[in-house]
């Protein structure tokens, strides 16, 4: 086999089979593969994407570059989540402990953030002490103990998507819907739960921005996992504002923990009901609206709350230790109007800049820096009015861009949808 022909043959917009797209990431992670070589394929895929059976032999291959996470030994249905990612995406850390104090154990892996979106690892990690590297044995004996483990992605599963991941993500290849799909689902399947849900995001602060790119994204993982026999369900839902108020690794955990307090913001704690019900659902078997009654009864008893804490407990983590900035203040709005939008990547970016992600892979994460965000879609804004309160160590943000990220209108708007639709 010759990658060149490989290259050719995508770049002519034809169909590759199991042996090419094998030998392709095969090649690539042993090393007989160039850098060069790999970045023309995925472009080529890029431009003339890849049919459904290309994106399964992709994701197969993938998996089998590394490990899979043996769940048998732990009894009933085991459900992930996964969220393709947006700003102050907080949801797991809610859903999660909901999910396990309704008996369905939640054995998760996840990743750090990179560039403008966070990741929950790196939230995690604001608490101190939390432990996030746990061996496959530390991982199995926690979810039987507890019913609930997060812990950072082992360098043994899907070593290929590590690899390719990074190559896409310097050779402007990250936005493609096989390589995405493919990228994702291989994670979850190796990562062993018998059924997945996921939050596919779309809007203007996603990593797809379309609506229909959206849907396609979302119906290819559905495949992908039906592929691979795990029951998934992929709900599309709303990334045109920050999801709750706040962004910044620490002030998300605050968030979270408020939130399951039963003082959340109501877009967010309506979201992470709606998604853990699909996930007792699935877990146990029952009706969505016996699921939705169990999940809410979770939350509003405080079991969900006590559940984090004893999560957090376990993980070494001390909850009343969380990270903090040690300056803050409040940007005030120049103007009037209802808030139409709020450009959330600006205001993602101003974050990083204040050190809360990661430019480059090895930078340090400044845990405690963020913003928190006082006005909402439809709100109505008078000049003087506090827009959104800055914490930050060194470097401050600059004001215009925070106090031109919300975007006024003459007429109150009702703002989007929480969730658009649903595929099965
Ligand atoms: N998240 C992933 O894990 N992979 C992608 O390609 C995009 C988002």
């Amino acid at each position: 086999m010759n990658i060149v022909n490989i290259i050719e043959k995508k770049k002519d917009n034809k169909v590759l089979n199991e042996d090419e797209i094998t030998y392709a990431v095969n090649g690539y992670v042993m090393g007989i593969i160039s850098d060069a070589q790999m970045a023309s394929l995925l472009m080529a895929i890029c431009i003339n994407s890849m049919n459904e059976e290309e994106t399964y032999y992709l994701t197969k291959a993938m998996i089998e570059s590394g490990d899979v996470i043996d769940l048998s030994s732990i009894s009933g249905i085991k459900v992930d989540k996964h969220s393709t990612g947006g700003v102050g995406d907080k949801t797991t850390l809610i859903v999660a402990p909901i999910v396990s104090s309704c008996g369905v154990s939640v054995a998760k892996l996840s990743g750090r953030g990179l560039g403008h979106t966070g990741g929950t690892i790196d939230k995690l990690e604001s608490i101190k002490g939390f432990k996030s590297n746990l061996s496959e044995e530390e991982f199995i004996k926690q979810v039987k103990e507890i019913g609930i483990v997060d812990a950072e992605q082992t360098k043994d599963i899907v070593p290929a998507d590590k690899k390719i991941y990074a190559l896409r993500d310097v050779t402007g290849t990250t936005r493609s819907i096989p390589l995405i799909a493919s990228s994702i689902m291989s994670k979850k399947i190796a990562a062993g739960a018998d059924k997945i849900i996921l939050d596919v995001k779309t809007g203007s602060g996603a990593l797809i921005t379309d609506f229909e790119e959206s849907l396609n994204l979302a119906k290819m993982m559905v495949f992908l996992g039906k592929r691979f026999n795990k029951e998934t369900i992929a709900l599309i839902t709303d990334m045109n504002e920050p999801l709750g108020c706040s962004i910044g690794n620490a002030l998300e955990v605050k968030e979270a923990i408020k939130t399951l307090e039963g003082h959340g913001d109501k877009r967010l704690t309506n979201l992470c009901i709606t998604i853990s019900s699909y996930m007792i659902s699935m877990g146990k078997n029952i009706s969505l609206q016996e699921a939705q009654m169990q999940a809410e009864e979770a939350f509003k008893s405080k079991k969900a709350l006590n559940k984090f804490k004893e999560f957090v407990k376990y993980q070494h983590g001390d909850i009343n230790n969380i990270k903090e900035a040690k300056n803050s203040y409040d940007v005030h709005a120049n103007y009037e109007g209802y808030i139409r939008d709020i450009d959330e990547t600006c205001l993602a970016n101003e974050c990083l800049y204040m050190g809360s992600g990661r430019v480059n892979k090895d930078d340090v994460i400044n845990y405690g820096v963020g913003i928190i965000i006082k006005k909402h879609i439809g709100d109505y804004v008078k000049k003087g009015d506090v827009l959104a309160t800055i914490y930050y160590d060194d470097k401050k943000v600059n004001d215009k861009n925070v106090e031109k990220s919300f975007i006024l209108s003459d007429t109150k708007d009702n703002g989007f949808p929480l969730v658009y639709t649903i595929i099965r």
